[in-house]
């Protein structure tokens, strides 16, 4: 290694540190009595996806009208009830996706529509023009309350920061006020944005405050909505401050608590769930994730991951290839392969141990378990999410002979003795090693013919035919070839089989004892063709096997017998 080399030795590679000293620990709240740990999600929360706003606002490319609309129309017929259908204030675009739904009736019944708005008076002003003619709207207003914020970027104390927001509350009570007169239905949700980064008694001032001046009651609830702007702590700390808030909130009958969690550390979704245990009743998110940065909480994993403990998730999600569809063709981001419920791999098992054990676990299901979903690996049924359990195995250099006996099963129809599984697999692995990567069922299959079924060797057979003898015996005429020349057989005995396997034994003039027979049709209908496997063993009890594919039986079986011989020839 020359001495300019980038290469670290391992003892310079072991002395070097990351900058971590920068970093300063988050600082977990006191809540010594927590309860949220011993509840159990039992029910769907409410729904609220922010795909349209907080996913919109941190794509690359925003979405087109179309898109947005594309969008829309896959969030509500995925049953959202509640949609954050844009920021009208803050972009031009927004507001007239906003006029175009409430213009063009598009708003189904029972859908509230929701719009964000800072607390800011001419943003209101316009919000407020914005949603005119809806039916039911959330007035989603918020400003920051954390310490960090209210220090470097407005430089305003705990008072004047919750004058602005009870300013601003006072100001969207009046200004839809003539929304409300023409029947509009204004439900106000508030969030102190970056809650999780503000001191949890300030947090709790500031909407009470706002709660003053708003004054929901138990029928006219107002949304307090605590974001984990930047997720900064591990999720339980999220989980403490959520029953802290609920726990000081006063009169929080009259409020529903909404979360909004982001993903830096990775834990958006575990986050929002503990959350839910800690007495929160609605959620924030978007499809899949995305939004600002490492993005929203992901509502499909969350919605799913409760299906998957038998809860009904009040969303429709069994075309997920669709939904994966419309998601990347508006956003423009691709779904991960690995991504929970949606990717295409997880469902798939390459490693033989795990196909072994889906394939029993399918069996058991199929075989008539109590209806359940319990087959190992897999947490829930492909087929629920419009997969097909075809895609839960596929075979590389990882995979064994479950693998290989899955594929032939499924794809193919063929199911073969262990046996054979276990002199085909290493064969399999032998021609995956050589590829370096997925073995295509195609190519399996062909692996497989080429060892068992068009055995080269030095028999062939070329014609034959059977005559009845009497009511007892058969008689088999047949022609090989064997090597370079032609030889005529003839045997009888008490079936086509038996009268062939004569034949064969005084023109090749060594033992033939066949073992192991099984014949069943491959598939159904004009095109079905019979499969014959078996086995033929020798004087030390040793079996080769020979697999025949033909529409006739006798065919197939005689095909096998001449393809076991070969391999015994080999
Ligand atoms: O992440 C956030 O805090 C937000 C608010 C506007 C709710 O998106
Ligand atoms: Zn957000």
């Amino acid at each position: 290694m020359n001495s300019n080399s980038r290469v670290k030795t391992p003892q310079q590679a072991v002395d070097k540190t990351m900058p971590f000293h920068k970093y300063k620990p988050f600082e977990p709240i006191a809540l010594k009595d927590r309860t949220w740990p011993d509840q159990v999600i039992s029910q769907a929360p409410r729904w609220c996806s922010v795909d349209l706003r907080d996913g919109n606002q941190a794509l690359i490319e925003p979405m087109s009208p179309a898109q947005k609309q594309q969008m829309y129309d896959l969030l509500v017929a995925l049953g959202f009830k509640e949609i954050e259908v844009g920021f009208p204030a803050a972009s031009q675009a927004d507001f007239d996706f906003v006029r175009n739904i409430i213009e063009g009736g598009l708003i189904p019944a029972g859908l509230t529509i929701q719009v964000l708005c800072q607390a800011r008076k001419e943003l209101i002003t316009r919000t407020c023009e914005a949603v005119q003619g809806a039916g039911d709207v959330v007035f989603h207003l918020y400003n920051s309350t954390s310490t960090l914020q209210r220090k470097v970027v407005f430089g305003m104390s705990r008072e004047e920061i919750i004058k602005l927001a009870t300013d601003a509350t006072a100001l969207v009570k009046e200004y839809t006020q003539p929304l409300v007169d023409a029947g509009t239905n204004v439900i106000l949700e508030y969030s102190p944005e970056s809650y999780t980064a503000t001191e949890m008694d300030f947090a709790v001032e500031i909407c009470a405050a706002v709660m003053e001046v708003w004054q929901p009651t138990a029928e006219n609830k107002i949304i307090l909505n605590l974001p984990s702007t930047v997720e900064m702590a591990t999720p339980n700390v999220y989980a403490d401050q959520i029953e802290y808030f609920i726990r000081h909130l006063p009169e929080r009958h009259t409020a529903v608590i909404s979360l909004h969690t982001h993903n830096d550390r990775g834990t958006g979704v575990a986050a929002s769930e503990l959350g839910l245990m800690a007495g929160a009743e609605r959620i924030e998110g978007t499809l899949f994730g995305n939004g600002e940065r490492t993005g929203n909480c992901d509502l499909i994993t969350m919605a799913m991951n409760l299906f998957s403990q038998g809860i009904d998730p009040e969303l429709y999600l069994s075309d997920m290839p669709g939904i994966v569809a419309v998601s990347e063709s508006c956003t423009k981001i691709p779904i991960h392969v690995r991504q929970p419920y949606a990717g295409e791999l997880v469902f798939t098992a390459f490693s033989g141990s795990h196909q072994d054990a889906i394939r029993k676990g399918m069996s058991h299901v199929e075989s008539g378990s109590d209806g359940a979903w319990e087959v190992p690996y897999l947490p829930i049924d492909p087929a629920d999410v419009g997969g097909s359990y075809r895609e839960t195995v596929r075979v590389n250099s990882q995979s064994g002979k479950g693998g290989v006996a899955f594929i032939l099963e499924h794809y193919f129809g063929v199911q073969l003795p262990r046996e054979i599984l276990l002199e085909l697999s290493p064969i399999i692995q032998a021609v995956s090693e050589v590829d370096g990567g997925e073995l295509k069922p195609e190519t399996i299959w062909n692996t497989f013919v080429n060892e068992f079924v068009e055995v080269k060797g030095p028999y062939q057979l070329l014609d034959y035919q059977i005559q009845t003898v009497d009511m007892e015996r058969e008689k088999c005429t047949a022609r090989l070839a064997v090597s370079e020349s032609e030889v005529d057989i003839s045997g009888e005995g008490s079936g086509p089989i038996d009268a062939f396997v004569a034949a064969l034994i005084e023109t090749l003039n060594e033992p033939l004892n066949v073992v192991d027979y099984q014949e069943y049709a491959l598939n159904e209908g004009s095109e079905a063709q019979a499969i014959s496997i078996l086995s033929i063993s020798d004087d030390l009890q040793r079996k080769y096997y020979g697999v025949g594919i033909s529409k006739n039986t006798t065919t197939a079986a005689f095909k096998s017998i001449i393809a076991a011989i070969n391999r015994k020839w080999r």
